[in-house]
């Protein structure tokens, strides 16, 4: 019964960390080339993201007006495994970002925007 308790409690504590990722072969490919950040990414993050996600109280409890805000919910170096490209990719449901029902005003991100981020990531988050 003891080992059962443990076995059940690894399982429930792999989930809670995977909770927030899909299918990561889902996701579109990381652009080749060389990023900038405030050229190629923080346009797009001001643009679909930044507005809920800055301020006294940033929705989620998640402000991504720093690039250290922004690698909270990401991996340096693994974009593969970076929450943020997967909600952003809407790769786990009912965690779309940004949310499926303010996209009139908050645009999707296109697989070319999620192809930057994830280069982004990749090379290091500078
Ligand atoms: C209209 C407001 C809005 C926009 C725009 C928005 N978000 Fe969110 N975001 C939320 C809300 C609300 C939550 C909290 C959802 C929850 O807790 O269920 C959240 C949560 C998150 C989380 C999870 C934080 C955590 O602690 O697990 C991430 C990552 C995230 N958003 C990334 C993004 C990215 C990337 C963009 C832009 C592509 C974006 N969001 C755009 C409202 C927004």
């Amino acid at each position: 019964m003891k080992l059962l308790i443990t076995t059940l409690s690894v399982v429930a504590l792999a989930f809670t960390v995977q909770a927030d990722l899909g299918d990561a072969s889902k996701l579109p490919p990381a652009a080749k080339k060389t990023v900038d950040f405030d050229k190629d990414i923080k346009p797009i993050f001001e643009k679909s993201c930044v507005k809920c996600h800055s301020g006294e109280k940033p929705k989620g409890k998640y402000s991504m007006e720093t690039k250290e805000g922004i690698m909270k919910e990401a991996v340096k170096g693994d974009s593969a495994k970076s929450e943020l490209v997967h909600l952003a990719a809407d790769l786990v449901v009912d965690s779309e970002m940004p949310p499926l029902d303010k996209r009139d005003k908050y645009p999707a991100l296109t697989k070319d925007q999620i192809g930057l981020i994830r280069a982004w990531i990749d090379q290091g988050a500078k």
